[in-house]
């Protein structure tokens, strides 16, 4: 009879490949069992916050006119503000009719985000905006999901094709904003696009999206963060050497600050980047940017972020729910690529951050708050614009937060 010691000698000189092969079996086994246990209490919530929104949405729907798109309610004046197709936030109204669509099945909703389409359909050939990751995917990749169709698909092409044009390879990003001929401005904001282009090499075969969102990645790790891994909000490049001019803030407290939402941004659009390419140094990005927020001192037990971790009124500062739910959203998929412990962790601060904008500090009452789910979102402090209001991007991620706190229990 063989022992297991003889056996091992017979096969020793196999021993360490097999054993290297055996431990990423059990790597990747162990890391597609990363699921955690959702809370009976949450996922209660979670149901309750859909037919709620599902109501809510059908109110909104009754704030403005045809064309038009639902951008924040300002509470202390009563007023409902909308935009035109243009504005980088026309995509997330759709968006969450459909993801709210999916959880409660009401086809109303479906109808309702449908009609919008429409009127955003002419955007895949905007080529003045960075932002069209944010207007056309959120908006028609969830619709090519749900319901795929050659329309959709055929935007979501042009879509990538309009924002590839904006690629300076002397750069190695995608232009941002539009300025001076000779500044080329790249904001973190803008890692929030490559999923747009990780889509449109799926569906065309065509790998120069892919190329341009890895490129504008490697920049992006580059010149956008600082060793605690916190980022900057806008650098200023030189278009014609890609030398960095400038680093700074536009939406931040101050150029060496941490302004929230850019932070989130970072997190989840470096979770992508891992998602879509499995290369490890954007994982590493993603764990370090977890890691500068969660042992953050300035966060809050709530985890619902200062607009800045930075400000300067802290702990008078006031929050910023977009923010919370961008971070909710980005850990509920960061936490199955890591080991158990820091999945933990993020699943964890995901679920926390779910509770508290469920309740009736940030969750609105029905019929109130324009129809928007959540309110205390800031959108442009040093501008003066959006303080303290709701933000359709702040229901849009805090949909995706729930939908994927769901899916752990299924
Ligand atoms: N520029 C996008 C934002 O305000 O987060």
């Amino acid at each position: 009879m063989q022992t297991s010691y003889t056996i091992a000698m017979k096969y020793k000189n196999l021993r360490l490949p097999f054993l290297a092969l055996f431990l990423t079996f059990i790597s990747s086994a162990v890391l597609a069992q990363n699921t955690f246990k959702p809370k009976k209490d949450v996922l209660a919530t979670i149901k309750k916050n859909f037919a709620d929104a599902d109501i809510q949405y059908k109110y909104m729907a009754k704030q403005f006119t045809d064309g038009r798109f639902p951008k924040t309610y300002h509470p202390d004046k009563d007023q409902f503000e909308t935009s035109n197709s243009g504005w980088w936030c026309s995509g997330f109204y759709a968006g969450s009719l459909l993801k709210l669509y999916e959880a409660t099945k009401d086809t109303a909703l479906l109808t309702q985000a449908n009609h919008n389409l429409k009127g955003l359909e002419k955007e895949q050939f905007n080529k003045t905006t960075h932002d069209l990751g944010f207007m056309m995917y959120c908006s028609f990749g969830n619709a090519n999901r749900i319901e795929p169709k050659p329309a959709y698909k055929e935007i979501i092409i042009n879509s990538a094709k309009s924002l590839s044009t904006r690629f300076n390879p002397n750069v190695g990003c995608i232009l941002s904003w539009n300025s001076k001929p000779d500044d080329f401005l790249v904001i973190i904001d803008n890692m929030m696009n490559l999923e747009l282009l990780f889509n449109a090499t799926k569906l065309t075969g065509d790998s120069s999206f892919y190329k341009i969102a890895v490129a504008h990645a490697n920049t992006t790790i580059k010149n956008h963060y600082r060793p605690d891994f916190s980022s900057y909000h806008v650098i200023n490049y030189d278009p014609k050497t890609g030398a960095v001019k400038e680093k700074k803030t536009a939406q931040g407290f101050a150029n060496e600050s941490a302004w929230a939402r850019g932070q989130s941004w970072g997190l989840y659009g470096f979770t992508v980047t891992y998602r879509e390419t499995k290369d490890k140094k954007y994982l590493n990005q993603a764990k370090g940017i977890a890691h500068f927020l969660l042992s953050n001192p300035n966060l809050p037990a709530d985890k619902i972020p200062y607009w800045d971790y930075n400000a300067n009124n802290i702990p008078n500062a006031l929050r910023d729910a977009s923010a919370a739910a961008i971070m909710a959203s980005a850990l509920l998929e960061l936490c199955r690529y890591v080991d158990k412990k820091d999945g933990q962790e993020y699943f964890n601060v995901g679920q926390t951050i779910i509770r508290n904008l469920s309740s009736p500090k940030y969750k609105a009452d029905l019929n109130t708050n324009g129809g928007f789910i959540l309110k205390h979102s800031v959108g442009h402090f040093p501008a003066g614009t959006e303080i303290d209001v709701p933000l359709t991007y702040a229901d849009y991620y805090f949909i995706e937060a729930m939908q994927r706190y769901q899916e752990f229990a299924q």
